[in-house]
């Protein structure tokens, strides 16, 4: 039912040849599927809703303009639950890398919930063995600034979590929401997950690698204007309480997620601000610099 439900939905697919394919959704411009050479790289929960209400659980879906819980409206905000509009259908460039725009602009719904005028603009664009995503989020108003926070929530998938090393992390504080929201200091070369896991990482490097995931290859994560960094994993007991999330996935997924979050961003009347992600799947032995 999940296929039918899926087709059911606006996708959009991505098709670079060699089996290596991007499909998003329109609801949420959420990518819901990124395969490299027929190998799928996210991972998206078999209980998963597609009926165009709650948030596609997986894959990476837009957090904006809130994370966490919010006052005003839904947890994470609203563009993951809206659907976005299709700006430019994929289009082959030159070097046969293929290219999609995603736009969602403020309507009566967001206004609802966040009564200001923005546009952002969201472009894929998949290569053989890399998915990038640049945004731009833009203020059309002529007296008013408003802040937000944005985050691409990534969940990967990976064979099994506790293998999965996460480089780039040695030193950064974090705010870890499992226990009192204190500030801790990180202090391992790399991070392992071995329990329920929620943390912010706050200025971490604008580089992630990330060991064990499909077929034991590494993944790299390129951030630009994304300076905070939230590692997640729900484990057991928070499994169970999330009726989008099988009992017996926590093993096979990890969200590693770029973001602004601790400090939201400003902008003022008639700005633009612009943030950029790179996943990179690779096979090369990657030694961790010391
Ligand atoms: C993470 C948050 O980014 O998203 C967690 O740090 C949260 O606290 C998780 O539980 C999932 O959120 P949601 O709203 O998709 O269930």
């Amino acid at each position: 039912t999940t296929a039918a439900a899926m087709a059911a939905t606006s996708v959009v697919v991505l098709d670079r040849g060699n089996n290596t394919t991007c499909t998003i959704n329109l609801h949420g411009a959420t990518v819901v599927s990124w395969r490299v050479n027929n190998q799928e790289q996210l991972f998206v929960s078999k209980l998963a809703s597609f009926d165009g209400k709650k948030a596609i659980r997986g894959g990476i879906p837009f957090v904006f303009p809130q994370f966490g819980a919010w006052s005003f409206g839904p947890q994470h905000g609203f563009a993951r639950i809206t659907r976005w509009h299709l700006e430019r259908p994929p289009e082959r460039l030159h070097n046969g890398d293929v290219e999609a725009i995603f736009s969602l602009m403020d309507n009566d719904f967001t206004r609802s919930i966040w009564n200001y005028q923005f546009r952002i603009s969201y472009r894929l664009i998949l290569r053989e063995k890399e998915l990038h995503f640049h945004i731009g989020v833009y203020n059309p108003s002529k007296e008013l600034s408003f802040t937000f926070n944005m985050l691409l929530h990534t969940y990967l998938k990976v064979p099994d979590v506790r293998r999965c090393q996460i480089t780039g992390l040695q030193g950064c504080h974090f705010i870890d929401k499992t226990r009192e929201n204190s500030l801790y200091q990180e202090g391992r070369e790399v991070v392992t997950v071995n329990e329920w896991t929620d943390r912010i990482y706050q200025h971490t490097p604008q580089e992630h690698v990330i060991t064990n995931v499909v077929s034991g290859r590494k993944m790299r994560l390129h951030k630009y204007n994304f300076p905070d960094t939230v590692i997640w994993n729900p484990w057991i007991d928070r499994s169970r309480e999330m009726s989008d999330f099988g009992d017996d996935e926590f093993p096979n997924m990890l969200c590693v997620e770029a973001g602004n979050v601790t400090s939201p961003v400003i902008l003022l009347p008639g700005t633009a601000f612009e943030a950029s992600q790179i996943l990179q799947q690779f096979k090369c032995p990657y030694t961790i610099n010391s």
